[in-house]
């Protein structure tokens, strides 16, 4: 087989040139394949006589796009792609490498290791493995410095995100860009050198310039580590590696690097962003929906409700090529919300990421309607109208009379119960929750929730369809709040205890801000509306226990005409046109006397208590939605939290950090604030009981589960 991923082939008048071409679709991951076919090829190559220069190139969209992440899994590969990098290298005659697409990781590595670099024109360069919780382990910490110094190595890798072609030719570690075809110009780039009696250069035997390394240097990028990646260890680690660059020779920075890369592999920052990782691409294998139903081809969407959540899903289906008509009530509703399409599409223009061709052409895709009778064409409905289950019913039953017998009727319900949607149709089979979140154009989250009659081909195609519109599904079942909201609840209910309880919002945000969350929870309230939660709660009072104090703190600052960002005031108070959070003793002030009345004695919190707090009942609560078999595995509750939560993945996610800190530590705490509140809201998940009492952790029962199925 790996000789169909690396061909050899000679150019030249006497064969004097030997052209190496890698093709491992889809993207040209360096994975065991590919280090066998280059190692064979490097065995024929090698001998040859009368050899002028190697060229090296891949065919297909990309250069090598990295190293095999699959294999991180696995026993430690480094000391293999530096031996087949050092053959690379050695050669005593030219090496070009000709690259194009996205070159990152171990793909940019394995160039380094090259003598001459050329690149087609919008390639981009990256080195992104701090934010895998590693660093570069294949000679990157000690060859890009021996190219462009260690400032500018630091940049790259501390910066994580790719380069392209010019800050790659200004930075120093690429040669030529060659426009046309690539692999006849990196050819006669490398004939060209030969001719002018170019022999090798090999970057393993240049020195590093210590100017690039001097104590400010290094300095300023541990500010800029602390400051872009809190809680972490591995940036500190890469610049170690890159710093012992110019103290150490060549080989015995490599072993350096090899310890560092391996001590790293077993951090948990490591561990967990490689587990989000696999996580997410394992959330579309559903057990028990036979191998042969495969997923309808979605050609046309329809989109029911022009508001905040229809446009943007429209905006996702447009984006993905396929058109989208929306239907709503009104010219008034309809007009408006395709205007508000097209400023989106407008801020993306001017933020550089698409062009005024691809928007007009992605505005051409979305069509407005006030006529059911035009989603007669549509292979998936997704309704996203006001939340009320009448309205929803009856757009269902009409639906039900116009669409084609096999579309999908998807809703967009955040709360509602789907199987009662369901029952508005002849066809429940074919209904399903696509929960988008928002904004939907860009949030990657899509929860997936099936009734107890949705019908496999539902699933499987609405699985698949998500890739398209580049969201992550996670599969759920029906329940309040689904995996995600239903988590939320003890989350936020803790955070506005504690506001009650006489903690600042910035204490609470603060904390849980410094330990990871993208944005504390109070924030996120002020963000959204605090009338949202509040509807929702004055909506299902019948659900939630009968806790006089329960979402008291949104209450209070709802009833005293606090909304949030969009009238300046919340938790906190808003400057016009500015998103910056300001202490505001008016909403302290509101919320004392909301605790008076409610008879709640201040106290203070440390940041242990205000994380403890929040995060022991969502955590709990994920273990009652495995065991009620709402989400399917532990690591799909990870996605859910990590892509639509603002979980730090550095922390893989609530499961996984669940195990971190082990299940016994979270029995144990929810039993600590039992004590302390009693057991209305701290009562622990039978499940988590059992495995405690079994000693076992949640990836063991994700395990057992999948033996199972
Ligand atoms: N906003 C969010 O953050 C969010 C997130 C996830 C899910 N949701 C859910 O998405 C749905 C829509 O929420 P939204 O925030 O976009 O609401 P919205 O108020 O912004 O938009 C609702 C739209 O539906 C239209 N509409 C009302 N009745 C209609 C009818 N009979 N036929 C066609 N169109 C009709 C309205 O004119 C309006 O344009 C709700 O079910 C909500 O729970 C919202």
């Amino acid at each position: 087989m790996s000789q169909d991923i690396v061909t050899v082939s000679t150019a030249g008048l006497t064969g004097e040139f030997a052209v190496i071409t890698v093709n491992n679709p889809p993207v040209n991951t360096i994975d065991a394949g590919v280090r066998a076919g280059l190692s064979a090829a490097l065995d024929g190559v090698e001998k040859r006589s009368g050899l002028k220069g190697v060229l090296l190139r891949c065919d297909g969209s990309t250069f090598f796009s990295g190293a095999d992440i699959g294999e991180f899994a696995g026993p430690p590969k480094e000391a293999e792609y530096r031996a087949l990098f050092a053959r690379f290298e050695a050669f005593t005659v030219p090496v070009v490498v000709a690259m194009h697409g996205t070159v990152m990781g171990g793909g940019l590595e394995i160039a380094l290791a090259c003598h001459y670099r050329v690149a087609a024109p919008g390639t981009r360069f990256g080195l992104p493995e701090v934010t895998l919780g590693i660093i570069p382990g294949a000679g990157g910490t000690q060859r890009m410095p021996r190219l462009i110094g260690v400032e500018k190595t630091l940049e790259l890798v501390l910066g994580a995100k790719p380069v392209d072609t010019d800050a790659a030719t200004s930075a120093g570690f690429l040669d030529a860009v060659i426009a046309g075809d690539l692999a006849a110009g990196a050819l006669e780039y490398l004939k060209a050198l030969v001719a002018e009696g170019k022999g090798h250069r090999r970057t393993s035997e240049r020195r590093v310039d210590p100017a690039t390394a001097t104590p400010a240097i290094v300095q300023r990028f541990k500010e800029q580590a602390a400051k872009q990646y809190p809680n972490r260890q591995a940036p500190y680690t890469a610049i170690e590696a890159i710093t012992a660059s110019v103290r150490l020779p060549f080989a015995h920075g490599l072993t350096y690097e090899t310890e560092l890369v391996n001590q790293a592999k077993l951090t948990v920052e490591s561990r967990g962003a490689v587990h989000v990782f696999f996580a997410e691409r394992a959330t579309r294998k559903v057990p028990g929906i036979p191998a042969d139903i495969r997923a309808a081809q979605v050609k046309q969407a329809g989109v029911i409700g022009a508001g905040t959540m229809g446009g943007g899903i429209a905006i996702c289906f447009a984006n993905a090529g396929i058109p989208a008509v929306i239907v709503d009530a009104s010219d008034e509703g309809l007009a408006r919300g395709l205007k508000v399409i097209g400023q989106t599409y407008d801020s993306m223009v001017k933020r550089g990421r698409i062009t005024e061709a691809d928007k007009a052409q992605r505005m051409g895709l979305i069509t407005g309607s006030l006529d059911y009778a035009s989603l007669a064409i549509a292979d998936v409905v997704i309704e996203a109208v006001f939340e009320s289950m009448d309205l929803k019913k009856t757009i269902f039953a009409k639906l039900d009379k116009v669409v084609k017998p096999d579309a999908v009727l998807a809703t967009n319900t955040s709360t509602l119960d789907i199987e009662l949607i369901a029952d508005a149709v002849s066809r429940p089979g074919n209904v399903i929750g696509m929960h988008f979140f928002s904004p939907a154009n860009v949030m990657p989250l899509l929860e997936v929730v099936r009734t107890r009659r949705t019908s496999p081909q539902t699933i499987r195609t609405v699985l698949e369809m998500a890739k398209p519109l580049r969201k992550t599904p996670v599969l759920a079942r029906v329940c309040y709040g689904f995996i995600g909201n239903r988590m939320m609840e003890g989350y936020a209910r803790e955070a506005e205890a504690m506001v009650l309880e006489g903690a600042n919002p910035r204490e609470v945000d603060g904390a849980l801000e410094a330990w990871g969350m993208a944005m504390g929870i109070l924030a996120v309230f002020d963000m959204a509306g605090i009338e949202v939660g509040v509807n929702v709660h004055k909506a299902n009072a019948d659900r939630f226990p009968p806790d006089p104090a329960y979402y008291q703190a949104d209450f209070a600052l709802y009833e005293a005409g606090r909304l949030g960002q969009k009238n300046g005031k919340g938790y906190y108070r808003y400057e016009p046109g500015n998103r910056a959070r300001l202490d505001d003793p008016e909403a302290i002030a509101i919320l004392r006397a909301r605790a008076e009345k409610l008879g709640i004695k201040p106290c203070a919190h440390t940041p242990e208590e205000i994380i403890e707090r929040c995060l022991y009942p969502l955590l709990n609560e994920g273990l009652r939605i495995l065991e009620e078999g709402v989400a399917l595995r532990a690591s799909d509750i990870d996605v859910v939290w990590t892509s639509g939560y603002g979980f730090p993945r550095y922390r893989g996610g609530p499961m996984f950090h669940a195990d971190t800190i082990g299940l016994k530590t979270l029995y144990d705490g929810i039993l600590k604030y039992q004590a302390r509140f009693g057991p209305m809201h701290w009562q622990p998940a039978p499940l988590l009981e059992k495995l405690v009492r079994e000693g076992k952790t949640l990836a063991q029962w994700d395990a057992e589960q999948q033996k199972a199925n």
